[in-house]
């Protein structure tokens, strides 16, 4: 280890009075997309270097086992007036999901959720880019009871077209599932942007017992923030969502029956 990271370490350590351990940050993530496993980590995107007008970066940490996070933001050129941001989604299977603006630098978030959707939003306007960030994790509860199923998935799509199916092998998915699908192309917003995805229900639990929910990030705005859209439930055959930015459907299933799932028609122009 060198002692940059060693002193990095200390740093945050001293930030989050956690007992020091030997071993790097890992995962550290820096490339757009990345879905972080481990119990704590790091997320640092172009920290000191300017980013672009419009980018829409996408994380996924999910810790097996994890009911809550601390996030720390130790870096941030994003400036203060609302118009980038790293906003840090909370989603749990019992619970409605919290989005929480990361704002302050070294204070400590606590993110409630087992899994933590991380989405860095830049305006549009090239007058308005900075700097980017870097922000540190850990699981702050583990527990055996966090009741999300292993066989949970996370994709983030940052092509203009897929096709895809869930559960991807076909067969059936299953109980107490919580499964991230993120439609964010390039990882840029530019002007006249649309995604469409097509969504064909195969077989889910009638009522709404199992269910997708669906949210849209805007296209450019002054201080964003995801907006829930409304859920998809199994008495639906097919629905078209067009959005002009973002998409993020969250599936999650409980613990009685499991059926087929569902299939998503993707396309952004
Ligand atoms: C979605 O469905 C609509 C209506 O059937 C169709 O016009 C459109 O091309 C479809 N989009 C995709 C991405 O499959």
């Amino acid at each position: 280890m060198t002692s940059i990271t060693l002193y990095f370490i200390l740093f945050l350590n001293s930030l989050l009075f956690l007992p020091i351990y030997a071993d790097s940050i890992s995962p550290f993530a820096s490339n757009c997309g990345e879905i972080l496993s481990g119990e704590s980590g790091a997320i640092s995107y172009k920290p000191f270097e300017q980013f672009r007008a419009g980018e829409r970066c996408v994380w996924v940490i999910r810790v097996p086992h994890a009911v809550s996070y601390n996030v720390v933001l130790y870096n941030s050129g994003m400036g203060s007036r609302g118009y980038n941001k790293v906003i840090v989604t909370a989603l749990s299977r019992d619970k409605a999901e919290v989005h929480t603006d990361l704002s302050l630098i070294d204070r400590n978030y606590f993110i409630d959720g087992s899994v933590a959707i991380v989405t860095f939003y830049a305006y549009e306007a090239a007058s308005s880019t900075g700097a980017g960030f870097s922000l540190y994790y850990e699981a702050a509860v583990l527990s055996e009871n966090n009741h999300v199923s292993p066989y949970s998935f996370d994709y983030v799509i940052s092509s203009n077209a897929a096709e895809m199916r869930h559960p991807a092998v076909g067969g059936s998915y299953s109980h107490n599932e919580l499964s991230t699908f993120v439609f964010t192309p390039n990882f840029l917003w530019v002007n006249n942007q649309r995604l469409t995805v097509n969504v064909t229900v195969l077989g889910m639990e009638q009522n709404c017992d199992d269910m997708i929910t669906v949210y849209y990030l805007p296209d450019s705005s002054y201080k964003a923030s995801w907006r829930k859209v409304g859920r998809i439930c199994g008495f639906e055959n097919r629905v078209m969502l067009s959005n002009t930015g973002v998409i993020l459907l969250v599936f999650q299933s409980d613990e009685s029956l499991e059926n087929n799932g569902f299939q998503l028609t993707y396309y952004s122009t």
